[in-house]
């Protein structure tokens, strides 16, 4: 579904993404893990067509994304939660999940805003509540669920867990398994390892812009070394 292939990101003089290559297939929950710094959020960024970058391939669904617009990403069924859960915090919860579904209009726009909470009960209650006044889990709850309002058939979810309460994590961990249960490909990126090789078909390890590691998720798991060596337990 998605190809990346020799990806270079840099910020003037610094190099965050050296020759990146990964690829995900339809249906699969990958992973891509690494300490701060590692280069997650630039490839995300990249794959997004938010950064510059110079890349030998780049495709999605069979197109090439580097001739696409940034703005054609949405309609190619990708959606991405950036870090730090970016939800408009004075805008409504309902507000938030209208921005989501920005194309959509009317009672499809109303349906789709019921169909989504459905997963999310915690937002039902709070739809006049400003997004800014919810909790951190709320919050990230949010951000993914204004992700979905397009149907998306690619998430690309980037630290949903960080800065949250173990059992807050738990539950975004849950959600993010459902969704693949339900046949949505997803790139998330967590420093969370463990939850993350717990729910994930596979993942890269990066390091300094590198991908150090990859395998399935059960062979990493059970690879204490790579865990110790680049992810820090
Ligand atoms: N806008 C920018 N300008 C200059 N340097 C940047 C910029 N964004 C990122 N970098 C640098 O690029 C490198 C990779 O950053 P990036 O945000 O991609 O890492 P990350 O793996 O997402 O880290 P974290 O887990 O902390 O979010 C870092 O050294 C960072 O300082
Ligand atoms: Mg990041």
């Amino acid at each position: 579904m998605l190809t990346v292939s020799n990806l270079n990101v840099a910020y003037g003089a610094i190099a965050a993404v050296r020759g990146l290559s990964f690829d995900i297939q339809q249906g699969e929950l990958v992973a891509l893990l690494g300490a701060n710094g590692a280069g997650k959020t630039s490839t995300l960024n990249a794959v997004m067509g938010f950064v510059s970058h110079q890349a030998d391939a780049l495709h999605f669904a069979g197109q090439d994304m580097r001739k696409l617009p940034v703005e054609a990403r949405p309609g190619l069924g990708i959606a991405y939660s950036p870090e730090g859960r970016r939800v408009f915090a004075s805008m409504t919860v309902h507000e938030n999940l209208r921005a989501g579904g920005n194309q959509l209009k009317g009672a499809v726009l109303q349906q789709r805003i019921e169909q989504v909470v459905q997963r999310f009960p915690v937002l039902k209650e709070r739809f006049a509540q400003t997004a800014g006044s919810l909790s951190g889990g709320e919050q990230q709850m949010l951000a993914i669920a204004r992700a979905l309002m397009l149907e998306p058939q690619f998430l690309i979810l980037d630290e949903p867990s960080l800065g949250l309460a173990p059992k807050i994590v738990s539950e975004v961990f849950a959600l993010i398994a459902e969704l693949h249960a339900d046949g949505i490909t997803i790139l998330l990126v967590e420093q969370n390892v463990r939850k993350s090789l717990a729910i994930a078909d596979r993942a890269y390890v990066m390091e300094l812009g590198q991908i150090k590691q990859s395998g399935t998720a059960a062979d990493l798991r059970n690879d204490a070394g790579v865990i110790d060596a680049y992810l820090g337990g």
